[in-house]
């Protein structure tokens, strides 16, 4: 009997309506429209600026665009798991607050912590829960409201991030396609390079860490980006060669979403050209655990089944990794009824 193994039978995403232009930031911060786009590469964001909303909210607005797709009812699903840095709580999970909204009756819910790779593990840690047998439709949702950790006093960092959610339903199978192999990798080095410095058990929020504003994102831009470049190019290379994947047998990469000049210099160590590599981070910038599959959400109609993905993320930690798929079904037929 062949194996199973877990394949992607449908996306959803969700961005909100507001739209933060890089205009808007320059009368906010000191910066310019040309510096954003030429070292970061974001023209807009995402704001989900409507009080009392947080991650769950774009989570539940992904979930449900993907069941409504997948023709998925509540009963079957089997598990959610969220990959988050912006939870609504500390907790409960977004993944429980999900199970309640979507009116899931049969299944279990975690959240992930880590990082902007938070949907690179998610792929596989979802997948392994589909190869066991014992599950046989899980929701992964990569969400986050990066705005309510984002200092917008603060030029070096505010340009970068934006709110957003996508999912992913991934089913078995025992055909050749799906999530085929990945190679994972977490060092620990980056606490000093990239953290929040307060709000979690060893800084709980206070008078000071209000005043010095200890609850954004901190980050050394600079130690970050070579890591970046270094780690996703290398793990990159090593799970095309372990797959015997040339440059021809790509037909797309999948970065994340946290700088073009990072995506440019991946693709240009796989040696892929541009039109093989998904970007929107103009469009949305780097919305952390939301951006890959935000853009198979956007690239979805392109997508047909055979075409070879890799998947690549890095970020906090370090976290950092590659994900190969085979790709499942033919995106451009798949909701010619959602007109
Ligand atoms: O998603 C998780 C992983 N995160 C990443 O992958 C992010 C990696 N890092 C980066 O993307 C980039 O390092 C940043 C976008 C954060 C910063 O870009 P950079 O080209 O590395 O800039 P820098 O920090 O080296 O700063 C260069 C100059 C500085 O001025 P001086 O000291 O040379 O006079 C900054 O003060 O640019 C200045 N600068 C700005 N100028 C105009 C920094 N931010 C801005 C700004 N507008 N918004």
């Amino acid at each position: 009997m062949k194996e199973i193994n877990a394949t992607i039978t449908g996306v959803g995403g969700y961005v909100p309506d507001y739209v933060l232009t890089n205009d808007m930031l320059s009368k906010m911060v000191d910066t310019t429209d040309e510096w954003i786009m030429t070292r970061i590469g974001v023209k807009e964001r995402r704001i989900l600026n409507e009080e009392g909303l947080g991650t769950s909210y774009m989570a539940r607005k992904a979930a449900k665009q993907l069941m409504k797709r997948t023709g998925a009812q509540p009963e079957e699903i089997d598990l959610v798991i969220v990959a988050t840095s912006t939870p609504d709580y500390v907790f409960p999970s977004v993944a429980s607050i999900l199970c309640d909204k979507l009116g899931l009756k049969n299944a279990f819910a975690f959240d992930m912590s880590a990082a902007c790779s938070g949907f690179l593990y998610l792929m596989e840690t979802g997948a392994s829960f589909i190869r066991s047998g014992r599950y046989k439709k899980v929701i992964i949702v990569g969400a986050d409201k990066m705005s309510s950790i984002t200092d917008y006093a603060d030029r070096s960092s505010c340009p970068i991030f934006g709110d957003g959610a996508a999912a992913f339903m991934l089913e078995p199978t025992t055909e050749d396609v799906g999530i085929l192999d990945s190679k994972l990798r977490t060092d620990g080095k980056g606490l000093p390079f990239l953290h929040m410095k307060a709000g979690g058990s060893v800084s709980p929020p206070s008078y000071f860490t209000v005043d010095n504003r200890m609850h954004y994102v901190y980050q050394e831009g600079r130690t970050v980006f070579k890591y970046a470049v270094s780690n996703m190019s290398d793990i990159c290379e090593e799970l095309a060669a372990k797959n015997k994947l040339t440059d021809d047998d790509i037909t797309w990469i999948i970065p994340h979403q946290a700088n073009m000049r990072i995506i440019d210099a991946v693709a240009h160590r796989m040696n892929v050209p541009k039109e093989k590599v998904m970007i929107n981070i103009q469009r949305y910038g780097n919305t952390s655990a939301g951006t890959l599959p935000l853009c198979i959400w956007d690239y979805e109609s392109k997508l047909k089944r055979g075409d070879n993905l890799i998947f690549t993320a890095f970020g906090a930690g370090f976290t950092w990794g590659a994900v190969y798929v085979k790709w499942g079904y033919d995106g451009q037929t798949a909701h010619e009824d959602e007109a």
